[in-house]
């Protein structure tokens, strides 16, 4: 099982789905939690459930496009917690428009949180991660979550795919500048195939309108070769994984965990 005793995340979007068994996942593994997300009972009620369970955990208002919610959330983990080890960019956003149908403020929604929000995500935490990456024995990580459609074209929602294709190539970029300077910072992105999530369920009933499907679980075979939507702690070990000492050698990676979804 992988461990991350001792060790501090902070998650963005983990008030529910992915984000959330994430922060659940890491807190049972001996990290304690930072839950920043827009939805801020939500993210508390997660946050008081992984304390009740047992594991040390915070909620905070965070938007992941505001500089000052950022500054505000990485202030919190170092006051509450004492330092920074992890940083999982998880908030992300899906339109399931068409290019066509899709409207300017559309597109400007889907960069801010899917986009703004990594950048900003990753300059801010830069320096916290940087100096507790000095003094642990592999340094530190950044997850950021891209997407199969980061990685090969959606007919369902291109705008998506066009700022999942942007996480996937920052966070490359990322991880050779980080490298470059001297950080021992890691930066690896995940790239999930259809999860069982709130964003999930739309996903795949955009897809299957989009191909022509009624029957969502055989629709769910079609795209994934191992017979079935993908679940959220499929994900979270995933992240885990990257997120630990684990994966100490590992930087610029791209990881897919799609059921077969990109092998086809
Ligand atoms: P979700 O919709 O269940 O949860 C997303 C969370 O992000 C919510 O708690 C939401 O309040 C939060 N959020 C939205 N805007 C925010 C903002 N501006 N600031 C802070 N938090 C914000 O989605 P899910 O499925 O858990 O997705 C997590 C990540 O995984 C996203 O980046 C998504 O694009 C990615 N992903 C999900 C897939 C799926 O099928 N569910 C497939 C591939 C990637």
């Amino acid at each position: 099982m992988t461990t991350l005793g001792g060790k501090v995340a902070l998650i963005s979007g983990a008030a529910r789905g992915i984000g959330a068994e994430t922060a659940r996942q890491m807190a049972n593994a001996g990290a304690a939690v930072v839950i920043g997300d827009i939805l801020e009972d939500v993210a508390r009620g997660t946050a008081a459930e992984i304390c009740a369970a047992g594991g040390a955990a915070e909620a905070v208002r965070l938007d992941v496009a505001s500089e000052g919610d950022w500054t505000a959330a990485i202030a919190t983990a170092t006051r509450s917690f004492g330092k920074l080890d992890i940083l999982v960019n998880n908030a992300g956003i899906f339109t399931g428009r068409d290019i066509e149908e899709a409207t300017l403020d559309d597109w400007h929604r889907l960069v801010a949180v899917n986009m703004t929000g990594v950048f900003l995500g990753t300059k801010l935490a830069a320096p916290a991660l940087r100096e507790t990456g000095e003094k642990s024995p592999h340094g530190s990580a950044i997850v950021n979550l891209a997407s199969v459609a980061g990685l090969v074209g959606s007919v369902g929602d291109p705008l998506y795919s066009m700022t999942k294709g942007g996480v996937t190539m920052f966070t490359k970029s990322a991880a050779l500048s980080f490298a470059k300077k001297g950080y021992r910072i890691r930066v690896n992105s995940v790239h999930p195939g259809v999860i069982d999530t709130d964003m999930g369920n739309v996903a795949i009933a955009r897809r299957m309108r989009v191909g022509g499907s009624n029957d969502q679980a055989d629709f769910a075979k079609q795209l994934h070769p191992l017979g079935r939507m993908g679940h959220a702690d499929d994900v979270a070990a995933t992240i885990l994984f990257l997120a630990s000492d684990e994966a100490r050698f590992m930087t610029g990676s791209a990881l897919v965990v799609d059921g077969g979804f990109t092998a086809q």
